[in-house]
């Protein structure tokens, strides 16, 4: 279990400005600057490739505040991780297979635009303000170096001021806290030599050493146990109560954001299809793509035979993105919008007053909800 104790703030707290996080450079926040913490706008990601141009992200905005947790969810190869990278900056990075990206489009993160920046701010950036949790640990951590080491050098790339010993006492605090047991002697542990869930805690470790005020999590529990899983989840939840972070988990399990996620973004094809807060996304779903996912959620109140109404088919393939709604080869209900959905890309629309959930279906809201309430609902 986490070691952390767990504070009163609300999830929508402000975090107290954080020892030894960095400030942007004063006087500097461009006109134009969203007031948001983090803002995704119109952002594009090609990769030109010997067999065409792979269009892993294409058009997609968001925004994210301190203190609440964004879920994205979308099957596998949807431009979940492209999207991720991306924010991190991590795309720009010589001898990343990344590299050759095309990327346009805006991300703001507090005032600062990031796709234009200086890689050098972006590198500055990352592992003080932005902090990445990867799918497999073992690819963010070095084999020959101790799971200490590593951390401690993570720390003390942004704290030169702090003296080794000292370092090396917050690491094994903060192992403490990620829930490592005996943490003074497992530091100077090779990675190796930590279970799998283990791993998870001390990347997780490594990405909150410096008081990260956005944390992407991207499948951080897919390669674990259930009951690890679990812990993990719990352990995120805390950190961003204590550290008052923006988190965006990312995901192809729905499951795995209900209970943590304020908001949710349904990604297909490198496209948002569907966005809002998460109970209403959950409550209402407006895409049928959303329904599939929703369906197949394995529940431990369905009967077995009923748990899973999986989508047909499988992804498109990102060069030769499907005409019109890029779901239609998938979607049973395309042949109910006049021919719209074989030609015509729909956008996203508002479904609620305050346009907080919005979705891209070219079916009517009456002819989606009453579809919803006949065919869908009863089956979740
Ligand atoms: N460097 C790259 N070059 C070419 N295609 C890429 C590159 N990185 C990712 N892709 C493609 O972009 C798409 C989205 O990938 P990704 O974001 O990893 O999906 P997800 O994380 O949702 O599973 C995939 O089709 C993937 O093959
Ligand atoms: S636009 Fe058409 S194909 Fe796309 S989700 Fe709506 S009904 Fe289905
Ligand atoms: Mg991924």
């Amino acid at each position: 279990m986490s070691k952390l104790t767990k504070t009163s703030a609300k999830a929508g707290a402000q975090n107290p400005a954080a020892p030894g996080s960095s400030e942007k450079p004063a006087g500097k926040t461009p006109a134009g600057a969203p007031p948001e913490f983090l803002a995704v706008r119109d952002l594009r990601v090609h990769f030109p490739t010997d067999d065409g141009i792979v269009k892993s992200v294409d058009g997609l905005s968001f925004t994210l505040e301190k203190g609440k947790t964004l879920g994205i969810v979308g099957e596998s190869g949807s431009g979940k991780s492209v999207t991720s990278l991306s924010i991190m900056g991590l795309h720009k990075v010589s001898g990343n297979k990344s590299h050759n990206a095309r990327i346009s489009g805006e991300i703001w993160l507090d005032g600062e635009e990031l796709i234009g920046a200086d890689p050098d701010r972006v590198r500055q950036l990352r592992g003080q303000k932005l902090a990445m949790i990867f799918q497999d640990p073992l690819t963010a951590m070095h084999p020959y170096y101790s799971v200490g080491a590593q951390i401690i050098e993570g720390y003390r790339v942004h704290h030169p001021g702090v003296s080794k010993k000292n370092a090396r006492k917050h690491v094994i605090d903060m192992l403490d806290r990620v829930g490592i047991p005996q943490p003074d002697k497992r530091v100077d542990d090779y990675p190796h030599q930590f279970s799998g869930g283990m791993r998870q805690r001390a990347m997780i470790a490594m990405a909150l050493v410096n008081d990260p005020s956005l944390l992407i999590a991207d499948e951080p529990t897919t390669a674990l146990d259930v009951t690890v899983q679990a812990q993990i989840l719990d352990l995120i939840r805390d950190l961003q109560s204590e550290f008052g972070s923006a988190v965006i988990i990312i995901t192809h399990d729905l499951g795995v954001v209900a209970e943590l996620a304020d908001d949710i973004l349904v990604m297909y094809a490198g496209k948002c299809v569907e966005r809002g807060p998460a109970v209403d996304v959950f409550e209402h779903p407006e895409h049928p793509y959303t329904w599939g996912l929703l369906g197949s959620m394995p529940r431990l109140d369905r009967e077995l035979q009923d748990r899973l109404i999986p989508v047909k088919g499988s992804p498109p393939s990102l060069i030769n993105v499907p005409s019109g709604c890029a779901f239609h080869p998938r979607c049973p209900y395309a042949e109910r919008t006049e021919g719209r959905s074989f030609t015509e890309v729909p956008v996203l629309t508002p479904v609620d007053e305050n346009g907080h959930h919005v979705a891209a279906c070219h079916m009517s809201k009456e002819l989606r909800h009453r579809i919803f309430a006949e065919e869908i609902a009863p089956r979740l």
